[in-house]
């Protein structure tokens, strides 16, 4: 066949969709500063055994053993498939006596562990697939199970007026590649919404619908009080600060009151005193 005529394939087709997740959603070195920031104010130490939740690519468990020889990990996930898959990447990139301090449980969250841990960590938004007050309290009581009696469940939340919509797109250039996180659909009787993530190259090829989230869009003060009523004995929301130009500058500090920004993201972490 002449060369002209051999079919290339698209950048879509060669395309890993965790590793463009990763480049594009992730900052795991952030989430564990401000584990480490969260832990130390609360208890004035650090903290040692992290359990990161809905762990998919397990990047956060990869990046709490690099940060100190004495950390271990714990990542629970159902999928097999973004697990397998940090094992052929992130994980398999540490060293061999950290790869020995990460545990994969392929289970489901809820599941009782005889560990406990000391942060429980569940993020990128995730606990949102629990769409009624009682299935989210009972996660929340599950992982008060599984915390230690110094123990920090730590979730990541996001709101504001933009997130309360239908058909409406952000849409981030990375350096070979576009990242569109697309809010499809929004119910404002039930909360219940779908995200898409798509991915976009500069061939012109497409990865469309790469991830798809069903969720039900929760707000702050809901979750708050559910965490209250799973026993938790302190609920605290951080909040960003902004920099000069009004954008979010990275920093969350304990707040009892926020700004009406239209799109943000938020921690809350909620206390296991023993
Ligand atoms: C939005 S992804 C989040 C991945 C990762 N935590 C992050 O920050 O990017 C949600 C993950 O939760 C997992 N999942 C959904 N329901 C679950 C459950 N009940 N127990 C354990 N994992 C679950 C899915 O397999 C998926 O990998």
């Amino acid at each position: 066949m002449p060369k002209d005529k051999r079919k290339r394939k698209t950048f879509a087709a060669k395309a890993d969709k965790y590793d463009l997740y990763q480049q594009s959603v992730q900052e795991p070195e952030c989430e564990v500063e401000f584990f480490d920031k969260a832990f130390e104010e609360q208890f004035g130490r650090t903290a040692l055994l992290l359990r990161e939740d809905f762990c998919g690519t397990a990047a956060v468990c990869c990046e709490w053993v690099k940060s100190q020889k004495d950390r271990r990990a714990i990542g629970v996930d159902l999928d097999p498939e973004p697990i397998d898959w940090c094992r052929n990447h992130t994980f398999s990139k540490l060293k061999s006596e950290q790869q020995d301090r990460i545990t994969f449980i392929l289970d489901d969250v809820r599941k009782q562990l005889d560990e406990k841990a000391e942060i429980i960590s569940a993020q990128n938004f995730s606990f949102f697939l629990f769409t009624t007050r009682d299935e989210l309290r009972g996660y929340f009581e599950s992982a008060r199970d599984n915390l230690a009696d110094e123990g920090l469940l730590v979730l990541d939340m996001m709101g504001g007026s933009e997130v309360f919509l239908d058909d409406h797109s952000d849409v981030t250039e990375k350096d070979d590649f576009t990242y569109e996180w697309e809010q499809a659909t929004f119910d404002p009787i039930t909360h219940h919404c779908k995200f898409h993530i798509h991915f976009k190259f500069p061939d012109g090829s497409k990865l469309k619908k790469a991830f798809t989230y069903e969720w039900r869009l929760w707000t702050l003060p809901e979750v708050c009080e559910l965490l209250r009523e799973a026993g938790y004995s302190e609920v605290h929301v951080y909040w960003e600060g902004v920099d000069d130009d009004g954008e979010g500058d990275g920093v969350f500090t304990r707040a009892t009151c926020g700004t009406a920004d239209p799109a943000w993201v938020a921690y809350v972490i909620a206390v296991n005193a023993g």
